[in-house]
């Protein structure tokens, strides 16, 4: 006779193949600790319910606590032919306590029990991914700091643009994944109810104490449907987005320090231990960590795909496509925590190359927009004033020039109203300076914006 649980309405074994198959064991094993938690929460319950003897709920509490040390001191390992990690710990525990160990299923399904693991395990993931990614923030601010007055030049579609500073371009990303913590929290709030209760699907005839539970696990309150409560995956979808927008960041940023640390660029260079070289080329210092970054974006996208398809077709309440959640869900999480631990230090190494940034923002005509803004500040429409600056750009690429050494006969030809200090109007320094919008790179500007990002992170960090 087989000693599945559910052996009793089979005639037959299950085909070695189809257990094989079905067995979810070495992806949810990782969950045992918040499986274990979940037991004797419901245990607890059940007991001053008056459901189990508290005699019972007690034997079942501790027997529970030791399988937990003795997991975690590694004296128990899992074993990889169990069903999944839920039916393990059961059979663990009934193999420890007898009979005992054969109520704590009492009022609870496998589905209620899954949806509960899930999220207990997916918020302290959301945890631990958050605290990654305030701390990267720090390193960029700190970074910011350094570089107020680094001019660098700005680009759209990869062109010289106009100037701003390196400062600005990495606070740029500290907005970002202050709105990834943003958007973890929301799905953490969001997720933060507890289906444990919900049972299979219709809840249960027993008189159970669904706050009681729902309270001891940390959550705002108790599912309001039992079919909603072991049905929906939402949260994992919510969080895959939350993880896959952190990766597209990470992976823009990862874009740009390859750029960055290009022959053609030189505008940065990667510490020794976190660059590679080649197996034939003894030239080559390359930047693989931040080329892993942007491909495992991929794969979280990926993940997070899986887990919308997985789900789109599924009529109420349980069905078995949803143990795909978790390799999606799980993978998401892990890959981003990896990417985030390697990408901090490699950040707080990277050297900055202040006169490589600076002779690029020279040599590109970025300040063709102050040039044109400097007739119009003299009265003229802007319009015309963009026509004139075209020419005289076209003039400096013609004579080998920059709009900065551009003699100030060839300004006057094409405009009277040029006189002698055009040239500071025009200089880096003051292109930069005087770009003191709200938002802007001036420098002014850029330490108020630091400011106000460390008052951001300090109410991040309190909530
Ligand atoms: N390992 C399963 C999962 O992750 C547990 C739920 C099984 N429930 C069931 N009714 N067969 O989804």
């Amino acid at each position: 006779m087989s000693d599945k649980m559910w052996a009793g309405r089979f005639s037959k074994e299950v085909d070695e193949t189809v257990n094989a198959f079905n067995s979810s064991i070495a992806f949810d094993g990782v969950m045992y600790r918040h499986d274990i938690k979940g037991s004797i929460a419901h245990a607890d319950m059940l007991g001053k319910c008056g459901i189990i003897t508290a005699d019972d709920s007690k034997a079942i509490q501790e027997g529970l606590s030791g399988i937990l040390s003795d997991i975690d001191s590694g004296k128990l390992s899992l074993d990889m032919t169990a069903e999944d990690i839920h039916m393990f710990i059961e059979a663990e525990l009934t193999k420890r306590l007898g009979d005992v160990g054969k109520r704590l299923h009492t009022s609870r399904s496998r589905n209620d029990q899954v949806a509960l693991d899930v999220r207990l395990y997916l918020r302290d993931e959301a945890a631990q991914t958050r605290n990654l990614v305030t701390e990267l923030i720090k390193t960029l601010i700190d970074i910011a700091k350094e570089h107020t007055e680094t001019v660098m030049p700005g680009y759209t579609h990869l062109q010289r643009a106009q100037p701003i500073t390196f400062a600005h371009h990495v606070m740029a990303y500290v907005w970002m994944l202050m709105r990834d913590c943003g958007r973890l929290d929301d799905a953490v709030k969001r997720m933060n109810e507890c289906p444990l209760g919900s049972c299979a699907l219709a809840g249960t005839t027993y008189k159970i104490d669904r706050d009681m539970t729902a309270k001891a696990l940390g959550f705002d309150k108790a599912m309001e449907n039992s079919l909603d409560g072991v049905s929906d995956r939402d949260f994992c979808v919510e969080l895959g987005c939350a993880v896959s927008l952190i990766m597209t960041h990470l992976s823009r940023f990862s874009e740009e320090v390859i750029m960055w640390c290009s022959w053609e660029f030189k505008f940065a260079e990667l510490d020794d231990a976190y660059a590679t070289g080649s197996s034939i080329m003894p030239q080559k210092k390359n930047p693989d960590v931040t080329e892993l970054i942007r491909g495992k974006t991929g794969r979280v996208n990926g993940d997070l795909m899986t887990l919308l398809s997985m789900l789109k077709g599924l009529p109420l309440a349980y069905n078995k496509d949803m143990q795909e959640d978790k390799e999606a869900i799980f993978d998401a999480f892990d890959t981003v925590k990896l990417c985030l631990k390697t990408f901090i230090p490699m950040m707080k190494t990277m050297r900055v190359n202040k006169d490589k940034m600076r002779a690029a923002a020279a040599g590109g005509f970025i300040n063709a927009t102050d040039c044109a803004d400097y007739l119009v500040k003299k009265g003229m429409p802007f319009l015309d004033a963009y026509k004139i600056t075209g020419r005289l750009v076209a003039e400096c690429i013609d004579k080998g020039l920059t709009l900065e050494t551009l003699p100030l006969e060839s300004y006057k030809a094409l405009s009277e109203l040029f006189t002698d200090d055009v040239y500071t109007a025009i200089s880096l320094d003051t292109c930069v300076s005087e770009r003191k919008s709200f938002g802007g790179p001036a420098p002014e500007r850029v330490k108020e914006q630091i400011k106000n990002a460390e008052n951001a992170l300090a109410a991040l960090e309190g909530k």
